[in-house]
């Protein structure tokens, strides 16, 4: 038996794409997990198997082998954990062979922080397996770097609330702050199946910003006051302002070009079966998009992204970042 960790998804209820260029954002942690499990093996290779995406392969002496499922996707699937594990190792002092099994019910590539998810969690798992102890900041810098192996210039968000868990208020320079949410914020998540690159999203938003710096400034400065409106209104408990509020950040992340069709018709369809607010949320291009619904009408808004062709699913926040499952 080895090692079990875990680490939430998130949702970036506002500011994503600005949050690069140090504007503030707002995230929060959700009640889908990734599970790492780590165990020794005797062969001084680490094998790597994904239940949810079907891939195996094993990293020995500097190179990769397939095991199964496509080579191309497994590295590059595998190569962001390899780093994570590798950096727990270094702080081992010796050279062990491991075995890790990910089994994420993070949807992939979908703008809820999946690979920071599954790197935390393995951080976490390996790091219990060999006795290393790591305080939750060390977990986080480990994520983070392998954050960069997955895409170039990440703000850090995503190992932030998956490490720490809870609803937080992040900026680049600052750090995070955690934010204290009272009230149920019914959030209903709509998956438009669509898979896109994080990388490829935020370099379209950097192309952007270098073309028209006169035009793209005024929507970063709309996009902070967005944020900071939104943290009054958390305080307030006000979710009708918050959905305005969501409302508003949609259409900046739009200006930034970072919507797409699927996305327009699910937060659409959400905003007509009458949620308070929807948007895009993560790095958008495809994805998922986010609505508040009302308690009384998170079925109709589930149904209604439902039958504009989206994977709905209600979302609770969850204040519990990456832990050990089972050691
Ligand atoms: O779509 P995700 O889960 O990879 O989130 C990306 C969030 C961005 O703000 C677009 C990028 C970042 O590093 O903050």
């Amino acid at each position: 038996m080895g090692v079990v960790a875990s680490a939430p998804a998130k949702v970036i209820l506002f500011g994503e794409h600005f949050v690069v260029y140090g504007e503030p954002a707002i995230v929060l942690a959700i009640d889908k997990r990734a599970y790492a499990e780590a165990k020794f093996q005797d062969k001084k290779r680490l094998s790597l198997r994904s239940l949810n995406l079907n891939l195996a392969g094993h990293f020995e002496d500097g190179s990769f082998t397939i095991e199964q499922g496509d080579a191309k996707e497994a590295r590059a699937k595998f190569e962001p954990i390899k780093s994570a594990v590798d950096k727990v190792l270094e702080k081992h002092g010796e050279g062990v062979g491991l075995d890790i099994q990910i089994n994420s019910m993070v949807p992939v590539a979908a703008g809820l922080g999946s690979s920071a998810a599954v790197a935390a969690a393995t951080t976490a798992a390996v790091a219990a397996l060999l006795n290393v102890t790591m305080s939750k900041e060390d977990i986080f810098r480990i994520t983070y770097e392998s954050e960069k192996v997955v895409h170039g210039t990440p703000s850090g968000i995503d190992p932030a609330i998956s490490t720490f868990g809870g609803t937080l208020l992040f900026q680049m320079d600052t750090g995070f702050k955690p934010i204290e949410v009272k009230t149920e914020i019914p959030l209903v998540i709509g998956d438009t199946g669509v898979e896109r690159s994080t990388r490829t999203q935020v370099e379209k938003v950097r192309g952007l910003k270098e073309r028209y710096p006169q035009v793209v400034e005024p929507i970063m400065s709309a996009a902070r006051e967005v944020v900071l409106r939104a943290m009054d209104a958390l305080k307030e408990n006000d979710l009708k302002t918050l959905g305005e509020l969501m409302n508003i950040n949609h259409a900046l992340l739009y200006g930034v070009g970072v919507s797409d069709e699927s996305l327009e018709w699910l937060v659409n369809a959400a905003r007509k079966s009458g949620a308070l607010g929807a948007k895009l949320t993560g790095a958008g291009g495809g994805g998922c998009m986010v609505a508040l619904a009302k308690n009384d009408n998170l079925q109709q808004v589930m149904e209604a992204i439902q039958r504009t062709g989206g994977s709905p699913f209600v979302a609770r926040k969850t204040d519990e970042g990456v832990r050990v499952e089972r050691a």
